[in-house]
Formats: C-alpha cells, sequence, structure tokens
C-alpha cells in the first residue's frame, strides 16, 4: 500500500487477451516465415497490453520475438514508430528484423532477448542492470532519429498556464517505462516498446521512472531519490519538473474521466498517484523557493472556483465526482 492507501498492481494489470500464432491468417504466417523460416514452435506472451500479437517464435535458425496487430487498427502507426526507432537503439532494446504488412496483420519481428520483466519494488536486485541501462537511454540524442515528435505535442492541449518550452531538449524519451517494458537478463537488461518515442529534456525519462516507481508502491520522495542518483535529473530545474508533474496529473485525470468501464479503477488509481506526486512536487518546490508551505488550488484560472486546499485528501475528495483537474499551482 502506498500512503494514500493505493494498492498496488498485479501481473494482471501489465496483460491483455492476445491473438495466437496459429489463429493468424496462413498468408499472414507464410509470409513471415518466408523472412524467417520455418516456425517451429510459437509461445504467446502474456506481458503486454497493445498488441494483439505477442509471441516468441522458434525456428531451425533462431528465436525470435514478434509483435503484431491487424492491418486496419490505429496501433499500425505505433508499430511503424517501434520500425523507425528501433534502427537506433543498439544496446538499449532488441534489434527490429523485419516489418511487414500482409494487408491482414502489420507484424514486427525482433530478436528475442532472454529476459523476464523487471521487478521495479523497493530493495529489488534488478536495478543493479536497470541503472546502466537508463544511462544508456539518457545520452541517446532524438534529433537523427526519424518520426520522433517533441514529447510535449501529445500533451499540448494540456498546457494553459504551463511553459512547456521547459520540458524541450534533443533527447529520447521513452514515456511507458512500466516493469512489463524492461527486461531483466543474466547480465544486461533491454528496454522494449518503443511504440510512442518521443523528444525532450533528458530527465523526462527520469520522470516518467519515477512515475512507474510510485506504481509499484514507492512513496514519492523514496522514487525520486532513487533517480537523484542521475546527473540528468540533480540538474533538471525543479520548476521545470513540477510543469511535468502538473501536465502527468492532468492527463492522467483526462484519461480517468475517459476510461472504459474495464480500465477505470487503474485509471483512477494512476490519477491518484500522480495528484500524490504533485502535492510532494509542490510541497518540496513551495518550501525551497519560499520557505512557506504549500497550498493547492482547484479551477484557478477558470473562475469556477476560489477554494484554497493545504490538505490534499480534501483536494482528491473535491474533484473526484466530476472528474475535473485542479489548476497548477501558480508561482
Ligand atoms: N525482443 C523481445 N524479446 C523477448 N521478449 C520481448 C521482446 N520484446 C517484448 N518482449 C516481451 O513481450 C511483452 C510485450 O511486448 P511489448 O513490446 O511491450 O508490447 P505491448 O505493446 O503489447 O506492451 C513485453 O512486455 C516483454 O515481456
Ligand atoms: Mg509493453
Amino acid at each position: 500500500m502506498s500512503v494514500l492507501g493505493i494498492p498496488t498492481p498485479g501481473v494482471a494489470s501489465l496483460s491483455r487477451t492476445h491473438t495466437s500464432w496459429e489463429d493468424l491468417p496462413l498468408q499472414t504466417r507464410r509470409a513471415v516465415e518466408d523472412l524467417v523460416g520455418q516456425v517451429q514452435s510459437a509461445r504467446t506472451i502474456s506481458v503486454g497490453r497493445n498488441a494483439q500479437l505477442s509471441c516468441v517464435l522458434r525456428t531451425s535458425q533462431a528465436v525470435l520475438f514478434a509483435k503484431g496487430v491487424p492491418s486496419n487498427h490505429r496501433g499500425v502507426g505505433t508499430q511503424r514508430n517501434e520500425a523507425l526507432v528501433g534502427a537506433h537503439l543498439e544496446g538499449i532494446s532488441p534489434k527490429v528484423l523485419h516489418h511487414l504488412d500482409t494487408g491482414e496483420w502489420n507484424i514486427l519481428l525482433f530478436d528475442h532477448f532472454d529476459g523476464r520483466p523487471a521487478d521495479l519494488t523497493q530493495r529489488s536486485p534488478d536495478f543493479r542492470l536497470l541503472e546502466p541501462l537508463l544511462e544508456r537511454v539518457l545520452a541517446k540524442d532524438a534529433r537523427n532519429i526519424p518520426g520522433v515528435l517533441p514529447v510535449v505535442e501529445r500533451w499540448a492541449h494540456l498546457s494553459t498556464n504551463l511553459d512547456f518550452s521547459l520540458l524541450s531538449g534533443s533527447s529520447l524519451i521513452h514515456p511507458d517505462l512500466n516493469r512489463g517494458n524492461i527486461l531483466i537478463g543474466k547480465s544486461q537488461s533491454m528496454l522494449v516498446d518503443w511504440a510512442l518515442p518521443g523528444q525532450g529534456a533528458a530527465w523526462i525519462n527520469l520522470a516518467f521512472f519515477t512515475f512507474f516507481l510510485m506504481n509499484e508502491g514507492w512513496p514519492p520522495a523514496q522514487a525520486e531519490s532513487w533517480v537523484n542518483r542521475f546527473r540528468a535529473w540533480k540538474e533538471a530545474d525543479p520548476h521545470a519538473i513540477r510543469t511535468f508533474v502538473t501536465a502527468l496529473t492532468r492527463r492522467r485525470s483526462e484519461q480517468a474521466s475517459s476510461a472504459p468501464q474495464l480500465r477505470r479503477m487503474e485509471r483512477l488509481r494512476q490519477e491518484r498517484l500522480a495528484l500524490e506526486w504533485l502535492q510532494h512536487r509542490t510541497a518540496t518546490y513551495s518550501i525551497s523557493m519560499t520557505g512557506m508551505p504549500y497550498l493547492l488550488k482547484p479551477n484557478v484560472g477558470t473562475g469556477q472556483s476560489t477554494t484554497t486546499y493545504s490538505d490534499f485528501s480534501e483536494l482528491v475528495e473535491a474533484k473526484a465526482p466530476s472528474g475535473k483537474i485542479l489548476e497548477a499551482p501558480t508561482d
């Protein structure tokens, strides 16, 4: 349990129902086999939530990982992203071998990496291999990678009263650092699922990671203290970090309001975690800047409410029924 009494997710929250290799149309399986040789065995991987096909294929020559969506699915765009960015991720992510579209299915084929999803709970030994992986990610420049959009572009509608130029930069960003996307091998770890690569300030990777640590039950102060080992985080402008956390909170709130029934509990939980982080960030920031305790004001600037909340639980209660998110605490 975290400080707000939010339960931590189980493996189930990382998975979805998948199509098996055998259920793919014959034409699609043939097209894959034309590239990699006859498939001798196929095993569906249940971790992962976006790809409809997710399986390990064994041929007489190699072991591969296949990921796919139907050709008319909107996920085709993210498959293309992965193919484009994959060519630039040596030492970070398994190599993309092929990308094909048969008209029925859109399939990516990768080198298989022998690893398991990371354990991100506190004191997990996996952090030993994770740290150098994150260093490699932080060093990646996104400017020569085609198709990578500034990370704030997807959040443009959330920018009211926020200065998003504080988030800009030239680094490659992986926004989905959930433990299923971090594979721990014997002596190395890999980061998969580059479906939504972004460009921005390097520390944004660590900000996303902080949030995923919180998702695994870390209190915000401890999660931030772990990422504080990286220079990119130590040198990041606290105002910029707070801007990120505010935008993330708005985004999680938006997602919680529109989530389908199946994902609603999880989205609400994430919204509360984001609010918890924002509270922590605001307190830290406010005290460091002014020596004064923080105040959170919902709907500042919208004219809807001028109530000031100095107690976080009150804020959560106040906003939960309408699903409307707070305004950023202003400077
Ligand atoms: N190259 C790979 N080798 C081995 N396992 C992989 C590889 N790529 C992904 N996986 C595993 O498959 C799961 C699903 O792949 P991922 O790219 O994350 O798809 P999704 O978009 O469905 O989350 C990952 O969580 C990971 O456990
Ligand atoms: Mg994934």
